[in-house]
């Protein structure tokens, strides 16, 4: 598996039929400004055959010298998922946090995630939930991993 930037035109057309196989409603605008803004913190999952199956968007926050990552889509194909694909993605972004001295990795997760579980994956990986809303339809978890 190759995990890399987001760069090649193939590559981000792939990345966004994935991300909108879930959030439909995210278009080719969101994916490119997004990118645009964050290249270094956004990375795929490739198979050598150049079949990308997994996606990380991510983007750069910060506060006074403080600076962390927000994340805002974690994906993989669904015939690819629980072989440590993700894992493997937030790895690697991880590795560009240490490089560029960022300090923490951030996210919100929202009614859904918490109802089919995908959020145990953050769990999975080291992340903390530190703070929650809770609102009628729109409860949302807070999950942090310190660097
Ligand atoms: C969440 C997602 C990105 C995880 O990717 P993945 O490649 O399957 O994750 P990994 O194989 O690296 O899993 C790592 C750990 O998280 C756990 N995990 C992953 N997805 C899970 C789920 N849906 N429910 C419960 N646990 C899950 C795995 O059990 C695994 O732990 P284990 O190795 O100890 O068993 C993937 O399920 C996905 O694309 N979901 C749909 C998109 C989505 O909902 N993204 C936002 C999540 S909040």
């Amino acid at each position: 598996m190759i995990i890399e930037k987001i760069s090649k035109e193939q590559d981000k057309v792939q990345a966004l039929d994935l991300i909108q196989s879930k959030w439909p409603e995210k278009n080719r605008g969101y994916l490119d400004f997004f990118l645009e803004q964050n290249q270094d913190y956004c990375l795929e999952a490739k198979e050598p055959s150049g079949k990308v199956v997994g996606v990380l968007l991510a983007r750069l926050a910060s506060k006074k010298d403080i600076w962390w990552l927000e994340i805002q889509i974690v994906i993989v194909e669904e015939k690819e998922r629980k072989k440590g694909i993700g894992s493997t993605l937030l790895a690697k972004l991880e590795e560009v946090c240490e490089k560029e001295k960022i300090r923490y990795l951030f996210l919100s997760s929202g009614e859904e995630d918490l109802a089919d579980g995908s959020f145990l994956f953050y769990l999975r990986n080291g992340f903390k939930i530190v703070g929650a809303v809770r609102n009628p339809g729109e409860s949302l978890l807070y999950f942090q991993k310190n660097l």
